[in-house]
């Protein structure tokens, strides 16, 4: 009998051994990337291309760098093989290098984009390209509106072939608060459309996010008790150990509320509060996860005093090694009140989660690197193991960890071998690298593969990023006017401040 599914789907079904199989190699194209002399482009984006390539998951292309700084094509190559991984074999290495390029200008100078213009073309009739360009901008962000605004007028957004395209990813912070934010979307809707914009939020190209999804929705078990029945609350928390290292300039700017709260944070939340999108298409699933961040609860000024913590690491020691606090680190101001930590509880007003607090954390110089999605189920209603009572007996706690040790984790309670009534909370433990034998791909490589093949399902939608704002930006002001309880200073290597102790423990729990 035809399932409703297979009624459905006129085009071909696969099975589950031949759709594993299936690779989709994107179109040849240009890969043109704005920032390129920038950490981002030397530690993430020339290794993610350089994987795809190992994987022959790269089509025909060539890689264009635009920078400030004047580079001959040589320099530049130099400088990427620097960003390559050593010991690769001299071949490959040098096929690579030869597909990249380096054009130097000004952002805001049209000669740039003359450069450019004249550049593509003689590239694209060099390597076979028939005018697909992708540009990456991994600038400032100050530079976003400039930089689109340059290439629009420059006609370089609109393909001169009817086979072309032109696809432009935008890093975060996209705007730095909602007005900002739309005010952006507005400027780049001038001249692109959004099926042309991938902004790009690298938490969703983690392996270990994007199965959030499988195991809700290829799985009966969860779906049936993933709701304000049976799930007490949720905590997210992505904990780093390092501190800020060469980026002070940015995050003075930033602060962890707008660095980690307002998207990779708020996109976690999504991937578990979302209901079940119809299928798999871009905007069926984008538009569910928006529907959770419309359905979060406004923070008002007083809720944020009452539901959000934030502190800023002082000195300490790593290791046995003395580090700095924040504020003595190179670039930061003396005096400097940005949060480097911060916990926050939120509630989502819809029938699925009412009622359901989700606590997110996050923070640099914490005690571990760990990022995990902890789901705390309630207890049971009443204890036939008498005299344990029912709240004697551990609630179920359903992990997924995202990083490090890539996995899902559940507890529950079970009895000791033997005759005596006794038990203990025991975890179920898969891990990735030992069930798969082979560790997460970086996220940057998934997404600069499905930006090539058009596929937006893992990048912000317009009306999701203003949601995140409209969600962050009470808090955010509450944090950067006056009015603030004096921010906590928490020593380095800890969990962070006391208070983000209590604001869970004041409904009795605790950080997992
Ligand atoms: C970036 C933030 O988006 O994410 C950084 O700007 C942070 O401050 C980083 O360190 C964390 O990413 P990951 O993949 O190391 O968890």
């Amino acid at each position: 009998m035809a399932t409703p599914e297979s009624t459905f789907l006129a085009s071909k079904i696969y099975t589950k051994e031949e759709l594993c199989l299936l690779e989709e190699i994107p179109e040849p194209c240009a890969i043109v990337i704005f920032g390129a002399s920038g950490d981002l482009t030397h530690r993430k984006l020339l290794p993610s291309l350089f994987y795809l390539t190992s994987q022959k998951l790269m089509p025909k292309f060539y890689v264009v760098g635009v920078g400030r700084t004047e580079m001959t094509h040589e320099r530049f190559r130099q400088t990427v093989r620097e960003s390559l991984p050593a010991g690769t074999e001299a071949g490959v290495m040098d096929d690579f290098l030869s597909r990249c390029h380096f054009v130097s200008g000004e952002y805001d100078s049209s000669q740039l984009y003359q450069s450019l213009s004249q550049a593509l073309d003689d590239l694209d009739r060099k390597f076979g390209i028939n005018c697909r360009r992708l540009f990456y901008l991994s600038t400032p962000p100050s530079l976003y509106g400039t930089v689109v605004k340059a290439l629009g007028e420059s006609k370089l957004v609109s393909p001169a072939e009817p086979t072309g395209w032109v696809r432009v990813v935008i890093e975060k912070p996209f705007g730095r608060s909602f007005e900002s934010c739309r005010e952006l979307n507005h400027g780049l809707h001038e001249y692109l459309s959004e099926e042309q914009i991938y902004r790009i939020d690298h938490y969703l190209g983690k392996e270990t996010v994007q199965n959030i999804l499988m195991f809700r929705f290829a799985n009966i078990l969860f779906e049936p008790v993933w709701n304000r029945n049976f799930v007490d609350h949720v905590q997210i928390t992505a904990a780093e150990q390092i501190g800020v290292e060469h980026r002070a300039g940015y995050y003075e700017q930033s602060g962890v509320l707008r660095d980690m709260f307002q998207n990779h944070l708020m996109e976690l939340t999504a991937l578990i509060a979302m209901e079940p999108p119809s299928n798999l298409n871009a905007n069926a699933v984008r538009s569910r996860r928006t529907d959770v961040f419309r359905a979060v609860r406004p923070l008002t000024r007083t809720d944020a005093e009452q539901s959000s913590v934030c502190g800023q690491y002082g000195p300490g020691t790593v290791n046995g090694v003395p580090v700095p606090g924040y504020r003595q680190e190179k670039g930061v101001n003396p005096k400097s009140d940005i949060p480097t930590f911060g916990a926050l509880r939120l509630e989502i007003d819809n029938w699925r989660w009412q009622g359901v607090p989700f606590y997110l954390r996050s923070g640099k110089r914490l005690a571990d690197r760990v990022v995990e999605i902890a789901v705390h189920f309630k207890r049971v209603p009443i204890s036939i193991f008498k005299p344990l009572l029912a709240d004697q007996l551990a609630p179920n706690v359903l992990k997924f960890k995202i990083q490090p040790d890539e996995g899902i984790t559940m507890r529950f309670e079970a009895k000791h071998p033997g005759p005596r009534l006794c038990m203990s909370t025991v975890t179920m433990d898969f891990g990735y690298q030992e069930t798969f034998k082979t560790p997460p791909p970086e996220s940057y490589a998934r997404l600069f593969h499905d930006a090539m093949i058009g596929n937006q399902t893992l990048f912000a939608r317009n009306d999701g990023v203003e949601e995140c704002w409209r969600i962050m930006d009470p808090i955010i002001e509450f944090w950067e006017s006056g009015g603030h309880p004096p921010l906590p200073i928490y020593p380095v290597g800890t969990w962070g401040p006391h208070e983000a102790d209590m604001l869970i423990a004041r409904s009795g729990r605790f950080w997992d």
